[in-house]
């Protein structure tokens, strides 16, 4: 019988998070928002053959990993199953098949335990990063948000209300760095490898920005960006030049990533918000995260930067999120599904 009538709110839970929205299978325990463990079994090698995500190879991964996964945070936490107080679970948005691995996993256990399932949103917990880099973190701040699927600027006002400022009217940040890497021949994951091309770059070719410049909110566009890149390389190719790898990826960079940075500052600073924050993969960049340091530091604005590996898909940060919502006691039925696509507000 899962009854949660006699549970009693923590102020410092122990939490699970598992997530299995993409290619990664991870399992982390957070005790509060200190990081116990951060595990991560990931089928990126294994993606990587065919260029990109195939959903059944993600899917038949996470089945085979998540048992692991969780074993290895359980361990490494130095907790055992029983001092669990609450199990947070991505429950969109993502690949079906790869969200129900996880989920269905997270509910079996929510239920041994007799604890509470917490169902996250992915994109809530990339905000959620910030918190575990810095504990002491508390609304308001302004968040720079860059993944494979999402790309906005958000003014969290308290744990559980955010406005969305500014976004893309068409693909995401990161979707755009994966597209020009594979017309770069630059393997999968895109992101990191453009970056390191880029580090041998000049930024000396003109491409669309990815500000809107018709519009009068902040909104990006990626599409143009994208078929910019696409367009110059065969143009190169068909005319028999040869295609500057490390100039194109810098040039690229640069025009997607500056509109970020710009705007982010400017809308904490016309928002009157003195905290900024960054998530998801994008946040990973390293020139993304020089210059919004730089800008940041410029402009006297406080930087929440989470790590590397917190920006990227972990399940720290759905632990995280977990905890913001265990705290207020929104707790999932055993009846929740996955779902493909959450809006983002
Ligand atoms: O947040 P994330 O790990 O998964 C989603 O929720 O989508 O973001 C993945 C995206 C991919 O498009 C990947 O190419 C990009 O983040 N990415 C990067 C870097 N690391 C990952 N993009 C630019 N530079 C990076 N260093
Ligand atoms: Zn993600």
């Amino acid at each position: 019988m899962y009854d949660l009538s006699n549970i009693k709110i923590k102020p410092e839970p122990i939490i699970l998070g598992l997530e299995s929205s993409c290619d990664e299978t991870a399992c982390a325990v957070l005790r509060g928002r200190k990081i116990l463990s951060n595990c991560i079994i990931s089928s990126a090698a294994e993606q990587a053959k065919y260029g990109g995500v195939v959903p059944e190879i993600a899917s038949r991964a996470h089945t085979d990993a998540v048992d692991e996964v969780t074993s290895r945070a359980v361990k490494e936490a130095g907790i055992e199953l029983s001092d669990i107080d609450a199990v947070a679970v991505t429950y969109g948005a993502g690949l079906l098949g790869a969200l129900l691995v996880g989920l269905s996993f997270a509910k079996g256990l929510a239920y041994s335990l007799g604890v509470p399932l917490i169902a996250v949103s992915h994109i809530r917990g990339h905000l959620a990063a910030a918190y575990l880099d810095d504990p002491s973190l508390q609304p308001p701040f302004i968040t720079l948000l860059a993944s494979g699927g999402h790309t906005a600027i958000l003014h969290t006002k308290s744990y559980f209300g955010f406005e969305v400022l500014a976004q893309t009217l068409d693909d995401a940040a990161g979707e755009a760095f994966d597209k020009c890497a594979r017309v770069l021949g630059l393997p999968y994951p895109g992101g990191p490898n453009i970056q390191r091309a880029a580090e041998g770059g000049k930024d000396i070719i003109t491409f669309p920005s990815a500000q809107v410049r018709h519009s009068s909110s902040l909104a990006f566009s990626y599409s143009g960006l994208k078929t910019a890149v696409i367009n110059y390389c065969h143009n190169l190719s068909q005319r028999g030049e040869e295609v500057n790898v490390a100039d194109v990826a810098a040039s690229f960079q640069r025009a997607a990533i500056d509109p970020l940075v710009e705007n982010t500052i400017l809308l904490a600073k016309s928002r009157g918000v003195s905290t900024v924050t960054a998530g998801g993969g994008v946040a990973a960049n390293a020139y993304l995260r020089s210059t919004l340091s730089a800008a940041c530091k410029r402009e006297g604005l406080k930087l929440v930067l989470p790590r590397i590996k917190y920006c990227t898909d972990n399940a720290a940060m759905i632990a995280a999120e977990g905890l913001n919502k265990y705290l207020a006691g929104d707790f999932a039925p055993l009846t929740v599904n996955a779902a493909a696509q959450v809006p983002l507000k």
